[in-house]
């Protein structure tokens, strides 16, 4: 630890795949971390790993922080965590932040914005890409809605799990920048799984075509990383079909709000609701592969 550090006074609501390594990261840096969790055993699990306090409540875990940061499902429960009964701006100090790192609707993340400037609460969207592998390493990309002066007072925290973040504008910036990066992925992992489903039935050995394509221009993260267990028929890598199809929801609708035209995203979006139907809901998103070939099945 550097001599110029200054240990803060944090919260994290919400202790799931992503929310229990950040907030660990917080702790290995030396902050003073507050956790709370719907579910207490999540909590107890984190205690036995890193060192803080835990709170029964967000309210609890909101008072006299510095910062409070949550990471939990959706709109709905945001707002539970927040502005609900025992939510966390009940009890947050003036002057204080709350960063969001869930992936939500830009409306909500806006409409807490302006709740939270009432009792002089800055806020912050700032959700992430890098999935639960990007969590566990701290190697996070964070697209971040603020006003700067809030930003700057939280921006030494998330790199300590963060390899890239940055401020993209106002409130609400964040989710819109979050809502490209989920098209980029849905168009990216329809084209590797027709690609790879096109060489199985050409006869090709897949992995030796992927090594040589990996090296030019078809190369993508979802290549280098997926590629080789979608066609092994293996789906347990993180992020969930069913957090997908939140996100193309919030995408899409956002899209008609503002007259955009994404028609392979409401196509692939349509596509993986025919995985959760196949039970496939749990599964990572590379599962759009299950589609096409026959072999492997997911579900029964
Ligand atoms: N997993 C990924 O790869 C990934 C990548 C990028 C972004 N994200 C986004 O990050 C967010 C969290 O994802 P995750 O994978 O960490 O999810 P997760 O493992 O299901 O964890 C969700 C967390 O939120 C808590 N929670 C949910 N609703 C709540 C409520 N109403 N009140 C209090 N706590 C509540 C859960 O508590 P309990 O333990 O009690 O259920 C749990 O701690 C989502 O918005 C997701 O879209 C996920």
């Amino acid at each position: 630890m550097s001599p110029a550090f200054q240990a803060k006074k944090v919260a994290f609501l919400g202790l799931g795949v992503m929310g229990f390594p950040m907030a660990g990261y917080l702790a290995k840096a030396g902050h003073q971390v507050t956790i709370y969790n719907r579910t207490a055993q999540k909590a107890d699990d984190w205690l036995k790993k890193h060192q803080g306090t835990q709170a029964n409540t967000p309210a609890q875990a909101a008072k006299d922080q510095d910062v409070v940061f949550a990471c939990v499902g959706n709109d709905q429960d945001l707002r539970q965590i927040t502005v609900g009964e025992e939510g966390a701006f009940n009890q947050m100090s003036p002057g204080s932040i709350f960063v969001d790192h869930t992936t939500t609707s830009a409306i909500v993340a806006q409409e807490l914005s302006k709740i939270a400037e009432k009792s002089d609460i800055g806020f912050i969207d700032a959700p992430v890409s890098g999935g639960q592998a990007g969590a566990e390493n701290g190697v996070l990309t964070v697209m971040i809605g603020a006003q700067q002066a809030h930003y700057d007072k939280v921006k030494d925290l998330i790199d300590c799990y963060a390899k890239m973040q940055k401020c993209l504008g106002p409130v609400g910036s964040g989710q819109k920048a979050k809502m490209v990066n989920q098209i980029c992925i849905a168009g990216v992992v329809q084209g590797l799984s027709e690609a790879l489903h096109f060489a199985m039935q050409s006869g090709l050995n897949t992995q030796d075509v992927v090594d040589v394509i990996s090296k030019g221009a078809a190369q993508s993260w979802q290549m280098d990383n997926r590629a080789k267990t979608m066609s092994q028929g293996q789906f347990d890598f993180g992020f969930a079909v069913d957090w997908m199809r939140k996100d193309l929801g919030i995408v899409l609708e956002h899209a008609k709000e503002v007259g955009a035209h994404l028609p392979i995203t409401a196509l692939v979006d349509q596509f993986y609701s025919q995985v959760q139907a196949n039970r496939g809901g749990r599964f990572d998103t590379s599962s759009l592969i299950t589609l096409l070939n026959k072999q492997p099945k997911i579900g029964n």
